[in-house]
């Protein structure tokens, strides 16, 4: 039996209210999302900004309700969950998010925020607990001595530590990771990522892993589930999805990542056409105002998510006819417009950008 097992989740927000309060408009931010995620597994959420992949995590944690669908944790119904059942699923799912500073209080000390859920969850007695504490530290690569410290005396990147340190602190069975690198520099995100790797392996952890970063995704990730417009479109093991991914979105969104041997060939597929907006997105493929394959039938009907029998599923009616991703002859002569915001966008946009984000897709790698 999966940890985690998500079916036809589905959370509209209202964009817009009349004068009375009426709802004039909805993003459709998580429309009909299902996945599943075993003990000990990394399932990546990757799509453009604005795409849910955060409303998606914080369904899975109950932090807000869904309008519809199921989400079952180890054998329960999440959704039916009492106060004290949603107290204890909270000890055995964690999430860690990309600016740890602003999740850790400022005026506590290190120790004092990792003894607040021990304490809390009554996990520890009291006089274990700073002993608790130096190791908790030492799981995630600090020095006990520094649990006096307070968070602003820590660079980012042993703050991220001190946050998976909290996290742990509870023993969760489950982590979301929502973007847990992107705000650090590059020389330190394969360390979180190490860290984040060899804690699953000692602890038997699963994980969410959302990132606009592929090459992390790629580094990292057992499954990948590749969301556009609250959708999911294709989702596969992540060597699978790498390797040959089948839905024109994630070809497009892979092609851009850089490729390390200096000889090697890869180019940019280009696409054309607006980025529709979640408050209305297109009827039939979502997908269909950007897509170079697009047939009359993507313009009124939408695809369903089809499983191949082993495991590879996509959302598109012509994933059988399409030719396969490396038969595919990209646009070459420059990168339109429209494939720079769509980059600028899955690139985690200006904010991200300035936080060190992203940068494996804005670099374009050209064909020799
Ligand atoms: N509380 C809210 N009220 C209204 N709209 C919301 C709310 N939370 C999210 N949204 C909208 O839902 C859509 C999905 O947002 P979400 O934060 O899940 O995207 P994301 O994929 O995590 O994006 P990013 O990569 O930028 O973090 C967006 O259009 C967003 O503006
Ligand atoms: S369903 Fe049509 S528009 Fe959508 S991805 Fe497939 S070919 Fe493109
Ligand atoms: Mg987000």
């Amino acid at each position: 039996m999966a940890l985690l097992e998500v079916e036809g989740l589905v959370k509209h927000f209202v964009a817009e209210r009349s004068l009375f309060g009426r709802a004039l408009a909805h993003v459709k931010a998580v429309d009909g999302v299902s996945f599943s995620l075993d003990t000990g597994k990394t399932l990546a959420l990757v799509g453009e900004s604005g795409c849910g992949k955060s409303t998606v995590s914080r369904l899975v944690l109950r932090l807000i309700e869904p309008d519809a669908g199921a989400v079952r944790f180890d054998g329960r119904d999440l959704l039916s969950l009492d106060a004290n059942g949603l107290r204890s699923f909270r000890r055995e799912a964690q999430i860690i998010f990309q600016d740890p500073y602003a999740s850790l209080n400022p005026r506590m000390t290190v120790g004092q925020i990792l003894t607040e859920p021990l304490a809390l969850h009554d996990l520890v007695p009291a006089p274990r607990r700073s002993e608790r504490v130096s190791e908790l530290l030492r799981l995630v690569g600090l020095e006990p001595r520094l649990a006096r410290r307070y968070p602003h005396e820590f660079s980012g990147g042993q703050r991220q530590r001190i946050a998976i340190a909290r996290a742990l602190a509870v023993e969760p069975k489950l982590i979301i990771c929502d973007e847990p690198v992107s705000a650090l520099d590059v020389s330190i995100r394969s360390q979180i990522l190490n860290l984040l790797s060899e804690l699953q392996d000692r602890l038997g952890l699963a994980y969410i892993f959302v990132s606009h970063d592929l090459a992390v995704v790629k580094h990292i990730a057992d499954y990948v589930a590749v969301m556009n417009l609250g959708q999911i479109v294709e989702t596969a093991e992540a060597d699978t999805l790498f390797a040959a991914p089948r839905h024109p979105y994630s070809r497009a969104l892979l092609s851009a990542i850089p490729v390390p041997k200096p000889r090697a060939k890869s180019s940019r597929i280009v696409l054309q056409g607006e980025i529709p907006s979640a408050i209305n997105p297109p009827p039939g493929c979502r997908f269909h105002t950007r897509c170079p394959y697009v047939v009359d039938r993507c313009r009124s009907e939408m695809p369903w998510l089809v499983a191949d029998g082993i495991g590879h599923a996509t959302a598109c009616h012509r994933t059988p006819e399409l030719p396969s991703s490396e038969a595919i002859v990209p646009m070459d002569g420059g990168f339109s417009p429209v494939l720079e915001k769509l980059v600028a966008a899955f690139s985690g946009g200006p904010e991200a950008a300035r936080g060190g984000g992203v940068r494996s897709l804005g670099a374009a790698p050209t064909t020799p």
